[in-house]
């Protein structure tokens, strides 16, 4: 794989921790900073993606097996990295990203049981070494985000989940932040948005310094 130039940050969390709007907070911080910023998603960030992210999160496949559904996380992810995270990294623009692989561990690994070491082939397949710079973690109770999110939209294919499932799902994001301290930053979402914008300007910031001469 070429040789990266731009920084890539990933920001994950479970169902209610304000992904949207601190997502937005943070490409503002980037932007005053003066950093070209290529902002996307996952599942998606391309049109296939996007075709593919109907088929993830919409009601047509309920039944859809777990296997399928991990194999096309990761074939969105392929189309994304080819098409956007890489060219954009290879030109020295930073791309901040909501979710990635992270999400595969968690969601497919913790809330649906598959084994760990597979995502970890496919992780190692399709990423070929790549793995973001920075990511921060926007954790709550459970409880808290279920509320949350309850007062939004309709429900997609996971939000229908029981609340074991979301449990599972945090589980597994505590793990890899606590086996990756320097890749990975808690954020306590629980607390009002000023807060959070509190400690999301904190990592940032240091982030910012310490690579703004690489
Ligand atoms: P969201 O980005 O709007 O939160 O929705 C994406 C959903 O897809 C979310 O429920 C988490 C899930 N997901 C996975 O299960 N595995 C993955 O690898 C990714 C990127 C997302």
């Amino acid at each position: 794989m070429t040789v990266k130039k731009g920084k890539f940050i990933t920001v994950e969390g479970g169902e209610g921790a304000g992904k949207s709007s601190n997502l937005a907070f943070i490409r503002d911080l980037l932007e005053q900073s003066g950093i070209e910023v290529v902002f996307t998603r996952e599942p998606g960030g391309t049109a296939l993606g996007e075709d593919i992210r109907d088929l993830l999160l919409g009601h047509k496949h309920t039944g859809m097996a777990r296997d399928t559904e991990l194999l096309l996380m990761f074939a969105a992810r392929a189309e994304h990295l080819a098409r956007i995270i890489l060219p954009a990294l290879n030109a020295g623009k930073w791309v901040l990203c909501d979710r990635f692989t992270d999400a595969s561990y968690a969601y497919q690994g913790g809330g649906r049981g598959i084994d760990m070491s597979r995502i970890g082939a496919l992780e190692t397949w399709v990423q070929q070494g790549l793995k973001p710079d920075l990511t921060l973690l926007l954790d709550l109770p459970i409880e808290t985000g279920l509320d949350r999110a309850g007062q939004r939209s309709e429900p997609d294919r996971f939000e229908v989940e029981q609340r074991a499932f979301f449990e599972r799902v945090r589980a597994t994001y505590l793990d890899i932040a606590q086996a990756e301290t320097q890749r990975v930053h808690i954020v306590d979402a629980a607390v009002p948005l000023t807060q959070v914008q509190q400690q999301i300007e904190q990592v940032i910031g240091q982030f910012i310094q310490e690579n703004s001469n690489a």
